[in-house]
């Protein structure tokens, strides 16, 4: 999502500049092009040197110092950014920002830019709930500032409270989806994903159930990918990995479960892709009770009747709605694949061979094919899931553009 962005961090005084440093580097590695600009008090507590060494830019601190007199630093800084991060924001930049107060190269810079700014407050918690910070800070909102509140934790100071530097994962989500937010040309803004991810889980007793080998990373990565290209999205699962907040996630566990969800969005879905290994069978009749080894015999029969078939059934009630199924095969994998996608009335489908150990179930790579309703076929080679589900949404994108 970062990659290719231009970030402008402005980087003001308080303890928490330390914390920027390892900002700045996760944005390095994600991608972004950064240019660092601190305040003097920012300076006292890391050295401009390292920003410089880990953004390969020159660090800007002093309004009046140019080193290149073709432009001005600050203005040039603020509109070369695409967005603007304020790491850690003390409430006295916060306050200059608020009132448009431009005495130092962060402030001037602030106030001549024109891309979104992402400000993030670290200070002590009777500062941040100082009345004067709390109404800046509503101010900066009311502006479409993003101001993201701090964790509560353990203080420099000592003692708990509401102030620290948020979790790194915490400000990449909120920051990734601010930049969303301001997108407007992104390929999917206005469609809505429901995607399906994990194994179901069949009930024997309370505390016994059947499941099988899906992790579910294959659905987190595809509604990640659709999430990132600007859709409104929906997870529905039985596994649990990091989510951005912006992704409703709904945790089921049955098949039965997932279908009445999934059939309760669908009128308002867009686009359903089911990558849930969903059971194809449930416990005919489940005990209420823990089964009790005295109580049964030495071999016991667990009778298992069908369940509904959730993709299959959308197929049968789909309108407007592109169907995505994935084909868990061991042999003739694109022909099975090709059955499913007709006999489930699907848009595409996305087929690989879980007989292989370096790809499919519980593992972080696949290999698939994709094919569509129109005879497309798309062979792509052993890479990360993250990366496949990328390929997929792109292919998606195409076809609901063709
Ligand atoms: N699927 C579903 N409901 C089921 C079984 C499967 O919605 N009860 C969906 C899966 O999420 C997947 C597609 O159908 O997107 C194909 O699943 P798969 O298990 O490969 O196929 P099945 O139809 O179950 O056929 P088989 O197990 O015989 O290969």
């Amino acid at each position: 999502m970062l990659k290719d962005k231009n970030i402008a961090l402005y980087v003001t005084g308080g303890i928490a500049v330390y914390k920027a440093v390892d900002l700045l580097r996760t944005f390095i590695k994600e991608g972004a092009n950064v240019r660092v600009g601190m305040t003097e008090s920012a300076t006292k507590f890391v050295n401009p040197l390292t920003f410089q060494v880990l953004s390969r830019n020159e660090v800007h601190i002093d309004t009046f110092y140019e080193s290149t007199p073709e432009h001005l630093a600050h203005i040039h800084i603020s509109d070369w950014a695409d967005i603007a991060v304020v790491a850690p924001a003390t409430t006295n930049t916060i306050a200059k920002i608020a009132h448009g107060i431009a005495d130092n190269f962060v402030t001037s810079s602030l106030v001549a830019t024109k891309a979104p700014v992402f400000v993030v407050p670290a200070m002590n918690t009777d500062m941040y709930e100082n009345q004067a910070t709390q109404a800046n800070i509503q101010t900066l909102e009311n502006r479409g500032i993003k101001v993201l509140e701090p964790d509560t934790g353990f203080l420099a100071e000592g003692y708990e409270g509401k102030g620290r530097f948020p979790d790194k994962e915490r400000i990449l989500d909120e920051l990734e989806s601010f930049i969303i937010q301001h997108s407007e040309d992104l390929p999917l803004k206005g469609y809505k994903f429901l995607v399906s991810a994990g194994g179901t889980e069949e009930r024997i007793d309370p505390v016994r159930y059947i499941t099988n080998d899906s992790s579910g990373k294959t659905g987190y990565a595809i509604a990640r990918a659709a999430y990132y290209q600007g859709a409104d999205v929906q997870l529905v699962t039985t596994a649990e990995h990091p989510l951005p907040n912006a992704i409703e996630k709904i945790k089921v566990s049955s098949a039965d479960e997932m279908y009445q969800v999934i059939d309760k969005l669908f009128e308002l879905t867009d686009v359903l892709v089911m990558t849930a290994a969903v059971a194809d069978y449930k416990v005919a009749s489940q005990s209420k009770s823990k089964m009790k080894k005295d109580e049964l015999a030495d071999k016991i029969v667990i009778e298992l009747e069908e369940n509904p078939d959730i993709l299959k059934a959308m197929g049968n009630k789909k309108d407007k709605q592109f169907l995505v199924g994935f084909a868990a095969e061991t042999e003739n994998l694109e022909e099975y694949a090709r059955k499913k996608l007709e006999k489930k009335n699907l848009d595409m489908i996305i087929a690989n061979d879980v007989s292989r150990e370096d790809t499919g179930f519980n593992v972080d790579f696949n290999e698939v094919i994709i094919l569509t309703k129109d005879d497309k076929r798309f062979d792509i080679s052993r890479q990360t899931k993250n990366n496949i589900a990328r390929i997929v949404v792109e292919k998606i994108i195409n076809e609901l553009n063709a």
